[in-house]
């Protein structure tokens, strides 16, 4: 049996054993065990592709495989047998890349090989090389010319330990795809490869230079155009914390090109890596996220059969130099009852009508004065968002969430506000996505110990109205097996 015959007979096997109700109503989460970075993210043959990293063994991070799901409408996702597990002999991890249509027709995966392991001289090998898979929409075949860029392609002054996660893609005639390397520095760079076919790769040149300002090593870049400008996003380790615009930790960034260095955090929430994007077919670029933050990948808690969430789809846009992020307008689909409220709340206030779990909520209140939402709250249970007027900070607090844990629960940053501020909360059973002011900042984050009857949202603004659209969604799961 393979490692791909024995990794689908095992998820055919446990899948049943999770219920839709243990699972998020509308992110997705991985068929059985660990999740961490959406790969291959492409309209194929009819259909959106989306696959994940993924170890359908246990709740924690081990030797990679990808799962598979496919979506016609991004909202209703069937879970695929897995796509891929580390079956070759240059590989003892499938790591994170990116899929397009072949210009014959088959599903063109480019992924990176992890190669780790000790040699029997006790010494530690370890090496990153790019290979191609072709499919069907289901079977992937690894092409027989693997690798396609080892550490013998890089730039003089690259670690072939650390070059992965090719993104690719096709314009003007030819392929192209940006990947991440670590450079002798131990520094992360974006490079960027071309090639005729797609199967013989040759180095362009380098995009993007950490100075060591963006964390160490960077990971997942991907490039795309916004309003005619050159977007790359990337995932920068070990950030520390700058500015209230920027967050400390794994934290993934932008860089829009034509502005000069301009660099702006993606998410400044707790739980947010990892990105990747693809056009829809009426060309938006949309992106989605590993719904969880690196470092805290060994929090799963116990009960659990899965780990791991993809961040509902976002749209992007560029307006004024800065990327823009909103949930896409597909979400309309999926609400069930709307309640549109204004009401003053000068100490802390609760609306009968406005409860629940699972939701799509915007708020909007006067920039001027001081205002605090608590959602997924219970007694003493509950995650706060609250914007200070004095300094227009936003502080999330994640403190009273029910966690055990003593990672990361506070963030502190900087909007943008002038007369209005405005959130929208996507609010699901296992996790909050907040966007502020039309999308300028997101933040985002996983709530897997508030107990799910921790439903009530309350409100404290000042002498001025709260506007609320509150939103609940369908309890119909998006995943089906
Ligand atoms: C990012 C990452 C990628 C790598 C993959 C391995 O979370 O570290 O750089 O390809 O995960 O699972």
């Amino acid at each position: 049996m393979t490692l791909l015959e024995k990794a689908r007979s095992y998820e055919k096997e446990n899948v049943k054993k999770i219920s839709d109700e243990e699972r998020p109503v509308y992110h997705l989460s991985p068929a059985v065990g660990w999740l961490n970075d959406p790969n291959g993210f492409s309209f194929y043959n009819g259909k959106y592709h989306l696959f994940y990293q993924y170890n359908p063994y246990s709740t924690r991070w081990d030797a990679m495989h990808w799962g598979h799901w496919t979506s016609e409408d991004l909202l209703k996702w069937k879970a695929e047998p897995a796509a891929m597990a580390p079956d070759m002999p240059y590989e003892t991890g499938c790591f994170s890349g990116s899929a397009m249509t072949y210009k014959d027709g088959r599903h063109l995966v480019m992924y990176t090989a992890h190669n780790e392991f000790d040699k029997e001289n006790g010494e530690h090998f370890r090496e990153e090389t790019q290979c191609m898979a072709f499919g069907d929409g289901i079977d992937y075949v690894r092409y027989e010319n693997n690798p396609v860029l080892t550490g013998k392609d890089l730039p003089e002054g690259s670690y072939a330990e650390d070059f992965r996660d090719p993104k690719i893609w096709y314009e003007d005639g030819k392929y192209y795809c940006v990947a991440a390397v670590r450079m002798k520095d131990g520094l992360g760079s974006v490079l960027l490869f071309e090639s005729e076919d797609a199967l013989k790769w040759t180095y362009s040149k380098e995009l993007l230079h950490n100075d060591g300002s963006f964390g160490d090593m960077w990971e997942c870049p991907d490039m795309f155009e916004l309003d005619g400008k050159r977007v790359i996003s990337f995932s920068a380790m070990n950030m520390r914390n700058t500015s209230p615009l920027f967050r400390n930790g794994n934290c993934t960034l932008f860089c829009v090109k034509e502005e000069g260095k301009n660099i702006q955090a993606m998410d400044l929430g707790f739980d947010f890596y990892a990105p990747q994007s693809t056009l829809t077919k009426d060309g938006r670029r949309i992106v989605t996220a590993w719904m969880q933050a690196p470092e805290s990948g060994g929090t799963c808690p116990d009960s659990n059969k899965w780990f791991g969430q993809m961040t509902f789809p976002r749209e992007l846009t560029l307006k004024s130099g800065h990327v823009y992020q909103k949930p896409i307008d597909e979400i309309a689909s999926l609400y069930e009852r709307t309640v549109e409220k204004e009401f003053l709340a000068e100490t802390e206030t609760e609306k009968e009508e406005i409860r629940g779990r699972v939701a799509d909520m915007t708020v909007t209140a006067s920039a001027n004065e001081d205002f605090c939402l608590k959602f997924a709250a219970e007694g003493d249970i509950y995650t706060s968002i609250e914007y200070r007027s004095s300094d227009r900070h936003l502080i999330l607090n994640r403190s009273h969430a029910g966690r055990c844990a003593s990672i990361c629960d506070y963030r502190e940053i900087l909007t943008n506000a002038e007369d209005k501020l405005e959130l929208r909360l996507l609010l699901d059973k296992y996790s909050f996505e907040i966007f502020v002011n039309g999308g300028y900042q997101a933040l985002t984050g996983t709530l897997y110990e508030t107990p799910l009857t921790a439903d009530h949202f309350i409100f404290k603004g000042g002498k001025d109205t709260v506007k609320v659209e509150f939103n609940s969604i369908k309890s119909e799961y998006c995943l089906k097996y």
